[in-house]
């Protein structure tokens, strides 16, 4: 079996190479999987892509056209698919549902210690010779409520971890697992009216875009911090700027951003970058940006490469495999 990789960084060859068992013949390429780069992959049975890497109708005719038949994303979501394309071109797709939500539940608190206590700072003043504490008063979790929106698989590992920080937990999910009691189930306006730290674990639909927004923060308590590391599209980011500079949201964690696409997992460090807004979230010294990073833990790596592996095994052996994206045909 030849599987062709997109979007490979470092960290993807070194992680799949060391799964590969099944002694699968990887190729790596660097770029993103377009209507050009698709090209490529002409010969290989089986393509391995990335949360940006676009599988529009175009790319997937292409891809089938040089004989690509299974379509194995190394990702949970598969907004990035041409579901019906790919059923047309009878191609099977299979995904890496859950790879360890404990990776990203533990940087929701990482994020938040930095903001809270300022290690980002004092590490550079420490750097320095700069013992001062001035501008350092940090802020406590412990007693904290916390409203997590969204107790799936990541909102539930976070909903443990707070509870051990003494926090008060409560969540809204429209589909309430009566099985966690690790925090309380309330609506949204409760949890919006309640919280002191609101924290993202929804995915990003047609019901969920925006759900941070001016009318959502004008309910919220003054000065609330935000942690979102969900979906970009999950935050209106205008509205949350101008909340951040009057005062009304006291903290921003965001690990994702809706313009992401052109930034993140991309060294730009020597070019302009033209996304004002981003840049001026970047100035405020209540907010952390890190880059989708949530995920990227050693144990969800290799998780995501085992799990991707064996899909495409089980796929080229029986046909079938357990994390199968289903297509609903055109
Ligand atoms: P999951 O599917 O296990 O849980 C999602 C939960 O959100 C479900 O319980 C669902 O009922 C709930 N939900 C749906 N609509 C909602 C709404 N309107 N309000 C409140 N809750 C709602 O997903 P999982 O694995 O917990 O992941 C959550 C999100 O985290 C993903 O959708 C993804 O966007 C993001 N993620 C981010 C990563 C990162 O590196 N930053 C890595 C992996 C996932």
């Amino acid at each position: 079996m030849k599987i062709a990789f997109f979007s490979t960084r470092k960290y993807d060859i070194e992680f799949f190479n060391r799964a590969n068992s099944y002694c699968f013949e990887l190729t790596f390429f660097e770029p993103k999987l377009t209507l050009e780069t698709a090209k490529l992959a002409h010969g290989f049975e089986a393509v391995c892509v990335f949360v940006n890497d676009k599988l529009s109708k175009a790319v997937i005719e292409q891809l089938s056209q040089g004989g690509t038949k299974i379509i194995a994303l190394r990702c949970a979501g598969f907004n990035n698919v041409d579901l019906p394309a790919a059923s047309e071109a009878g191609m099977k797709i299979v995904r890496v549902p859950s790879y360890s939500p404990n990776a990203v539940a533990e940087h929701v608190v990482a994020m938040l210690l930095t903001l809270y206590r300022f290690t980002h700072k004092a590490y550079n003043r420490v750097r320095e010779g700069n013992f001062s504490l001035v501008g350092m008063t940090g802020h406590e979790i412990f007693g904290k409520t916390v409203g997590l929106i969204g107790t799936g698989k990541i909102g539930a590992v976070t909903a443990g971890i707070f509870k051990g920080f003494g926090c008060d937990v409560i969540a809204h999910d429209p589909k309430p697992d009566s099985s966690l009691n690790l925090c309380s189930f309330v609506s949204m306006d409760e949890l919006l009216e309640r919280s002191d730290i609101i924290s993202l674990h929804c995915p990003l639909n047609e019901s969920t875009k925006h759900i941070i927004c001016k009318d959502t923060i004008s309910q919220m308590k003054r000065g609330v911090t935000i942690i979102n590391t969900g979906r970009g599209g999950l935050i209106n980011t205008k509205d949350v700027y101008e909340a951040l500079k009057s005062g009304a949201v006291g903290f921003l964690g965001i690990d994702v951003y809706e313009e992401e696409e052109n930034l993140f997992f991309e060294d730009l460090s020597t070019e302009i970058i033209m996304d004002d807004l981003f840049m001026r979230l970047t100035t405020f010294p209540n907010v952390l940006i890190t880059g989708h990073q949530g995920f990227f833990t050693n144990r969800a790596l290799t998780n995501i490469a085992d799990t991707t592996l064996k899909n495409v095994a089980d796929i080229s052996s029986s046909g079938s495999s357990d994390n199968e994206v289903k297509m609903q045909p055109s």
